[in-house]
């Protein structure tokens, strides 16, 4: 494919030296959307501008260590908690090969990928986004080495959040936080398709420590993966419009996260999340990723936000897990209708408290 003037930008300048051997390590979280990104073009670029709040708690820990070698090929091996993981191997190699003419040093070395997540196993939770920019630091620091002059850290930002998108679009949004946009927006100076930024303006201190905790609903495989439900996008009878309402949702919460009005704010929030479900809906083949058991809690939370008059929210990703959004301020009151209503309707009565963070960082031996 035919590179951009903007995409020759994340060709290194020639390495002064290649270390024998060595190992980086970096922790990167995982995000989750309040405007959804679910229809995608070209090599990972997306239909619509997205921004999601990056998690703190749910995070993908990941080490390299790579040894020269002389052939030609890519070679690497996988380990998830210390074990192999050849089901990775897949999506790693086509991660190699896309982002290859970007890092020309991949081909010299032997990897060893030792990864682990703070989440437990098979939890449901996407950890494509956490994992793919925890690769994408770590390959950057590596490179980082091998150059003469040092890089500033938003080129280093940028570029991690570049690669990773090539890995997986969502996982361009989980380098910075709190808040990070993707994709060219009129109303977002400096967003781009091509990589992730932090959000550019002030953002209310209603927003402040905002937290989300993950009802894990169901944990088993997914019925159709992302990268399939994405691809259903193409010849989608609302696509166009999707994608429109997707960035007028940007232009509407902008105003939202300026002004902290959060009746607003619940309203975007819900939208996006059931808009991204209908258009799995009305895909061809149509699917659902929602069980009876997410629809209870959606229930629960409208109720409970009536009665209780609280800004208590819920958002979806690709799966049947809810994400249930609230200030730090009803931190207390909403954990306990946490625990008391809605874990009687996860999977082993399974949830994570997290809330919003930082980003991805360097682990120092
Ligand atoms: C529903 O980033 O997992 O979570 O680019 O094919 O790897 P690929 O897809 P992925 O899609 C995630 C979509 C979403 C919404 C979002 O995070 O914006």
């Amino acid at each position: 494919m035919m590179k951009t003037m903007v995409e020759s930008q994340f060709i290194p300048d020639p390495y002064t030296h290649y270390p024998e051997t060595g190992s980086v390590s970096w922790q990167s979280p995982s995000n989750i959307a309040l405007v959804k990104y679910w229809g995608k073009y070209g090599e990972q670029l997306p239909e619509n501008t997205s921004v999601s709040f990056t998690l703190s708690h749910c995070r993908t820990i990941t080490s390299l260590q790579f040894e020269q070698k002389e052939t030609d090929e890519f070679d690497f091996i996988v380990l998830l908690d210390g074990k192999p993981k050849d089901e990775f191997k897949p999506k790693i190699q086509q991660f190699f090969e896309r982002v290859e003419s970007y890092l020309p040093f991949l081909r010299k070395y032997k990897f060893t990928i030792e990864t682990s997540n703070s989440f437990p196993h098979s939890s449901g939770i996407a950890s494509s986004a956490s994992g793919m920019s925890a690769l994408a630091c770590c390959l950057m620091e590596m490179e980082q080495s091998m150059l003469s002059s040092q890089i500033s850290e938003m080129d280093f930002n940028r570029k991690a959040s570049f690669l990773a998108r090539l890995g997986s679009g969502s996982a361009s949004r989980s380098v910075e936080g709190p808040l990070v946009v993707w994709g060219e927006h009129d109303g977002i100076q400096g967003s781009s398709n091509l990589f992730g930024v932090s959000y550019p303006f002030d953002v209310h201190e209603n927003f402040r420590n905002y937290q989300d905790t993950i009802l894990l609903v169901d944990k088993g495989e997914k019925v159709v993966s992302s990268t399939a439900g994405h691809n259903l996008m193409h010849g989608h009878p609302y696509a166009a419009n999707r994608f429109k309402e997707a960035n007028d949702n940007i232009s509407k919460i902008k105003e939202v996260l300026a002004s902290g009005d959060m009746s607003r704010f619940i309203e975007i929030v819900e939208s996006e999340a059931l808009q991204l479900h209908a258009m799995m809906m009305t895909s061809l083949p149509y699917f659902i990723l929602m069980k009876p058991n997410t629809l209870e809690i959606i229930q629960r939370i409208w109720k409970y936000r009536k009665d209780e008059n609280s800004i208590i929210c819920f958002t979806l990703d690709a799966g049947a897990n809810v994400h249930v959004l609230y200030p730090e301020s009803e931190k207390e009151q909403v954990q306990a209708f946490i625990a008391s209503e809605l874990a009687e309707y996860c999977k082993n009565g399974e949830y994570i408290h997290d809330r919003v963070g930082l980003g991805a960082s360097a682990i120092s031996d």
